[in-house]
């Protein structure tokens, strides 16, 4: 009932030019791999040259981020329109960098959220427990918190544009993946919240996915599990074999 979606999150690498070989290279691997939805989460310089060189292709470009003012004074930012009228689909909100480098509040994310859904775009939404809150006995309270938070005003309507990602912060770049039951019981966690806001209808059709050092090797057992409906990934996202087997291993 609920679609898979793969998708890269690039954070701060890659140049339009590289971004441009790095799509050539992707498109023949991922073509035709149907199952899933295949995306990839850019730098805002590099939406233009993502989006021509995936023309034409199942991959979709998404933004990191997207600002929730419409227009105005706020230097630096990107607005959902901007993103919409670039050709943007997707956008990752609420990403535990933004959070922990660069002020990201609840608040914020919701939002961000509510602008990006009002704009038409589809919401990458991050949640997720640091080592410390994890060891504290925290993970679920801090998860339905986090789900709830960046929520907030969204109908059941716009759900359908909705993704969550949950993202344990201590297996995001590290090597330390989630287990493969931690990450079902954190992305239950996370459609447990969706259901006591929208009702199990519409957790049941959400999208949550994985993300924290997924990669070739352990793809098919995390996508394996009844929760998991895809990964967000970083350091895996920047190498085509490596993506390309892990959209495989959602088919
Ligand atoms: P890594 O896959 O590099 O651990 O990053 C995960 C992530 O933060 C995706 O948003």
């Amino acid at each position: 009932m609920r679609r898979y979606v793969i998708a890269g999150n690039w954070k701060m690498n890659m140049t339009p030019n590289k971004a441009k070989a790095l799509i050539e290279e992707m498109k023949p691997l991922v073509a035709g791999k149907d199952n899933c939805d295949v995306v990839l989460c850019v730098p805002a310089i590099d939406v233009p040259a993502a989006i021509e060189a995936a023309a034409g292709s199942n991959i979709k470009i998404g933004a990191e981020n997207v600002h929730f003012k419409a227009s105005g004074a706020y230097t630096g930012e990107i607005s959902a329109e901007m993103l919409v009228e670039a050709g943007v689909e997707y956008v990752v909100i609420g990403h535990s960098e933004r959070r922990q480098y660069f002020g990201e509040t609840d608040q914020t994310v919701n939002l961000r959220t509510l602008a990006a859904l009002n704009a038409g775009l589809k919401a990458i939404v991050c949640v997720g427990e640091t080592l410390e809150q994890r060891e504290l006995g925290y993970t679920e309270t801090l998860l339905k918190f986090q789900t709830k938070m960046a929520l907030t005003n969204v109908t059941a309507e716009q759900m359908k544009n909705v993704i969550i990602a949950y993202e344990p912060v201590w297996a995001i770049g590290t090597g330390v993946t989630a287990t493969a039951d931690q990450a079902d019981e954190g992305n239950g966690y996370v459609r447990a919240a969706v259901a006591e806001m929208f009702g199990a209808s519409v957790a049941e059709a959400t999208t949550v996915q994985y993300g924290g050092s997924m990669n070739d090797k352990n793809a098919a057992e995390l996508l394996s599990k009844e929760n998991v409906d895809g990964g967000l990934i970083g350091g895996a996202s920047l190498k085509s074999a490596a993506f390309a087997a892990i959209v495989e291993a959602a088919q």
